[in-house]
């Protein structure tokens, strides 16, 4: 929870939002402490079915990366930022590659998947970089408000 102050910092910020359909703008202290209690409480389960990570830079959280909908033994979806302070450094790139291999080992993953919008081109760049495959368009599969956007799919399988 003594995350809350530093994600609004970073996570408040239309450039940020813009690529996340689950992220408000603007984004309140309210809605990261929602954001955390809800964290919280899945690792309360016996199998949770999300789990995230902060990206913590000189004792502030900057970003995160999470999985959501884990099916251990099959599969999970991946979804990540960081603030723009840090943008264009090869941070992301190296966080996707050493989360997604705990989250393949940890949830015995065989499969792990991400949507980007389509003119997402950094955040495509760091999934090629990382070996996920471009898999197709879903037309109108991301829902944002009342906007309905294409969304690439990627996945890695093992
Ligand atoms: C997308 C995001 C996670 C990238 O993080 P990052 O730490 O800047 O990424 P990296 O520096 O590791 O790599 C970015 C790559 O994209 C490239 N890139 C950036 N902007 C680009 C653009 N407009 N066109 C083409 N390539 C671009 C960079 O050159 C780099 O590739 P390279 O190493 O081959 O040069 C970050 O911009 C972000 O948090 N955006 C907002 C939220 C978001 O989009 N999340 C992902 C949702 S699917």
């Amino acid at each position: 929870m003594s995350d809350a102050e530093s994600i609004v910092k970073y996570a408040n910020d239309k450039l940020v939002a813009k690529n996340l359909a689950r992220l408000p703008h603007p984004y309140t202290i309210g809605d990261a402490r929602a954001w955390l209690k809800k964290k919280q409480n899945q690792y309360k389960q016996k199998n949770p079915t999300e789990f995230v990570f902060a990206i913590e830079i000189e004792n502030e959280a900057v970003g995160s990366i999470g999985f959501n909908n884990i099916t251990v033994g099959h599969k999970a979806e991946m979804g990540y930022w960081i603030g723009r302070k840090y943008w264009g450094k090869g941070l992301m790139t190296e966080v996707v590659k050493n989360a997604s291999r705990y989250a393949f080992k940890v949830f015995k993953l065989r499969r792990l998947q991400t949507y980007t919008y389509p003119s997402n081109k950094a955040s495509k760049r760091v999934l090629e970089k990382n070996n996920f495959k471009f898999e197709g368009v879903l037309k109108k599969g991301i829902r944002k408000e009342d906007m309905f956007f294409d969304a690439h799919i990627f996945a890695k399988v093992s």
